[in-house]
């Protein structure tokens, strides 16, 4: 079941969210990754998962064949369809991430940006069979997200049972909330995808990770 919490938080954060890419210090690996995630999905159909304000779209698009994006907030839909796409080739739609209803069938590609360090760990598992299940076999999926860095990324508030760990962000009205983001290591990440993946292969970089695989 979709974080009530979690949705909340980036309903209200829609319009400060892509402040996020500015950051000095992460310019360098976000120019790599400017190229080399579009590059995976050179004329396929592309699942975009939890798409925000459409940021990644915008670079995906032109060289995908179609995109088909979604998002549970309405609000950071708004802020993605106001991007300049090439003509027909974007489509976004309201869904949930974790069960993936609502999501597109039949694509032979998926994206998901700053998703999967959001999800239980105990909920893992059921996100990756459920991606599998949706995309065609042999479809490309790259994941990004971060990686912990000291200085940079907001730091660790609590650690639950689990392991899961939660940050304490605040937003540009001081509202306060905790958010549950994962730093996960390369073997979790690796053995996480093994049940569907033919293979995997992990860039992990100073402030991010992308982990690309191709399914059974
Ligand atoms: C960290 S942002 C990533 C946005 C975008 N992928 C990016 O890389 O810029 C996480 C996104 O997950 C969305 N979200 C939260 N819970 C969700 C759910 N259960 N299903 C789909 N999207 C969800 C939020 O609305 C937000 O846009």
């Amino acid at each position: 079941m979709a974080d009530a919490g979690l949705k909340d938080y980036y309903d209200k954060r829609s319009r400060e969210y892509e402040r996020i890419y500015d950051k000095p210090e992460r310019q360098a690996e976000l120019t790599w990754l400017r190229e080399r995630i579009p590059a995976l999905f050179g004329g396929r159909d592309v699942l975009e998962i939890a798409c925000g304000t459409g940021y990644w779209t915008q670079f995906i698009a032109p060289a995908a064949r179609h995109v088909h994006a979604f998002d549970l907030n309405e609000s950071v839909l708004e802020i993605a369809a106001e991007k300049p796409f090439p003509a027909g080739r974007v489509t976004f739609s309201k869904g949930d991430a974790l069960t993936l209803e609502g999501a597109a069938d039949g694509c032979d590609a998926a994206f998901a940006g700053f998703w999967w360090s959001h999800v239980k760990r105990s909920a893992l598992d059921g996100f990756v069979r459920a991606l599998a299940a949706k995309l065609e076999p042999g479809a490309v999926v790259a994941i990004l997200d971060n990686s912990y860095a000291e200085g940079s990324s907001t730091a660790i508030s609590r650690r639950d049972a689990e392991g899961n760990t939660y940050q304490l962000r605040t937003l540009g009205n001081g509202e306060r909330h905790e958010v549950l983001k994962n730093f996960p290591s390369a073997l979790e990440l690796t053995e996480a995808v093994r049940p569907v993946a033919r293979e995997a292969h992990l860039e992990s970089l100073t402030y991010y990770w992308l982990l690309v695989f191709t399914l059974k």
